[in-house]
């Protein structure tokens, strides 16, 4: 071999072992990379833990606050707010009613044809509004405005069949899924914005904003708007969509006793019997019925397990220190807990390569539907969480290995959040006696739950319906679980229907 070939030869020798270097700890960073992406994992998952023990003290407390909340103004984080619904719908409710259901991310208006017990809901039509999001941290009268215009445009579509009787005006049942403190079934002051509303900030920078402010009057600042709008119209029921939802689920199916939703938010209403709240004690009759709007996304215990991804949006939150349990279950935030934790992981691990992905740096970027859409993936190469990594993060060639953590963090969130829900439901149960099998009653006890995470997301519900069971034991064969599509609308018509001006003008 001459000269020139021996160095070549030791030239090439060299860039192999340099290059077989760099690939050992290129592997070596690599490895070490992903053992720390899987430790942030496991520690996840331990945080996250809700065994049956856990939520057990979880529904215990929830018992306890729930009595605390009914014994006085402010006696707990459960405001436990009476909502004037002492009779629920029985099916004798007849006529044309209009109803609006506002308090997520859509709104939606709708009227319906009440036929008396054996025609039911003869008719009913609706129509889908989603917020623009500069309404939602909106100035001034901008969000009523916007929904009292829908109304109307609504409104002039009726058709020929639509036959109120004459010189009589139309009524509406309106669904307003925030608290409020209610002062009759069709009154009630704001207490406070909940879910990413916040006409609060606005009002703080421009003081003539209003509508309605917190402690405001609600129907009066509807009625102001749809005057604005020139609709002749009277909100004969104000609800909560816990209430409205209860109140469809009853209509349907007299063994309705408790509603949930699983939305956007979460929160519950229950049917509580009247001696049972000693802050009305005076007020209520001792006898008969009184459905309760807990309020449970306020519900915060030291059982709940949290990690510091939910503390930290927390404190980043628009209410911070509040909604404690509706930041860890409701759909406003699932997806933004996922967020976070693959953004610790890309920050600490180099999970997506050498630079943290920006896009994935931009809170509430990734919803809720999109972990679901991650959480179903069963492709065997998870190619909708490709794709999901892709379109909105703008994350690209994933391998197998990432994603299957990404499915991982979504579980691990979604099955945390599942599992404190069906906890909450069996401390609803509890407080009404209704967790346990009693000697000779088989009572059946149906709970009506309606939104978006419950109906669309089939890995948390199946999780929240398994979890009641495990929870309930024998019991779990007398409770049952009704999912109340839409109840909510109905419901505040129905409402309306029953505390109608014209009732008793009928009734005579
Ligand atoms: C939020 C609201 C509550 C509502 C729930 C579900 O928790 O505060 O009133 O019922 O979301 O929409």
């Amino acid at each position: 071999m001459g000269k020139v070939a021996v160095g070549a030869a030791v030239v090439v020798a060299a860039a192999v072992c340099a290059a077989a270097a760099l690939v050992v700890r290129h592997r070596m960073r690599s490895s070490g990379q992903s053992a720390k992406a899987l430790a942030i994992l496991r520690e996840l998952e331990e945080k996250c833990g809700a065994p049956v023990g856990r939520l057990r003290q979880v529904a215990d407390a929830m018992t306890v606050e729930m009595h605390a909340g009914l014994a006085s103004e402010g006696g707990s984080k459960l405001k436990m707010l009476i909502s004037y619904v002492d009779n629920l719908p029985t099916g004798n409710e007849r006529g044309w009613f209009y109803a609006l259901d506002l308090g997520g991310t859509n709104f939606r208006v709708l009227r319906v044809q009440l036929g008396g017990k054996d025609k039911r809901v003869v008719k009913q039509e609706f129509d889908e509004v989603s917020i623009p999001p500069h309404l939602m941290v909106a100035t001034s009268h901008e969000l009523f405005d916007f929904v009292a215009e829908a109304l109307a445009k609504f409104v002039s579509s009726e058709g020929e069949d639509f036959h109120l009787p004459p010189g009589r005006q139309r009524e509406l049942g309106f669904t307003f899924s925030f608290p409020v403190r209610q002062l009759s079934i069709a009154s009630g002051t704001l207490i406070k914005w909940t879910k990413g509303f916040s006409i609060e900030d606005a009002v703080k920078l421009n003081p003539f904003a209003v509508s309605p402010q917190v402690g405001e009057d609600v129907v009066g600042e509807l009625t102001k708007a749809l005057e604005r709008v020139g609709l002749d119209m009277r909100v004969s029921a104000l609800v909560n969509d816990t209430i409205g939802t209860l109140a469809g689920g009853r209509y349907y199916n007299p063994d309705v006793i408790a509603a949930v939703i699983l939305g956007t938010g979460t929160n519950a209403a229950y049917v509580e019997r009247a001696h049972a709240i000693p802050k009305w004690h005076g007020l209520l009759p001792k006898s008969g019925e009184m459905v309760i709007n807990t309020e449970w996304g306020n519900f915060r215990a030291s059982h709940l397990p949290l990690t510091e991804y939910d503390q930290a949006l927390d404190v980043e939150s628009l209410n911070p220190g509040e909604q404690i349990f509706e930041k860890i279950i409701s759909g406003m935030y699932l997806g933004e807990i996922v967020r976070r934790v693959l953004c610790r992981m890309a920050e600490e691990a180099a999970f997506f390569g050498d630079t943290v992905p920006p896009k994935l740096k931009i809170p509430f970027v990734l919803r809720t539907p999109h972990m679901s859409a991650m959480h179903h993936d069963t492709s065997s190469d998870l190619k909708v969480v490709g794709t999901k990594l892709k379109d909105i993060l703008e994350i690209s060639n994933t391998s197998l290995k990432t994603r299957k953590v990404v499915v991982e963090v979504c579980d691990i969130v979604a099955t945390r959040g599942a599992r404190l829900s069906a906890a909450g439901i069996l401390g609803i149960l509890k407080k009404l006696g209704r967790d346990t099998v009693k000697e000779g009653d088989n009572q059946r006890s149906v709970i009506a739950l309606d939104g978006g995470l419950f109906e669309h997301y089939t890995k948390f519900r199946e999780c929240m319906e398994s979890t009641l069971k495990e929870l309930l034991g024998d019991a779990s064969d007398c409770i049952v679980i009704e999912h109340s599509n839409d109840g909510s609308g109905i419901g505040a018509a129905l409402l309306a229907a029953s505390h109608s001006q014209y009732l008793e003008v009928e009734e005579s």
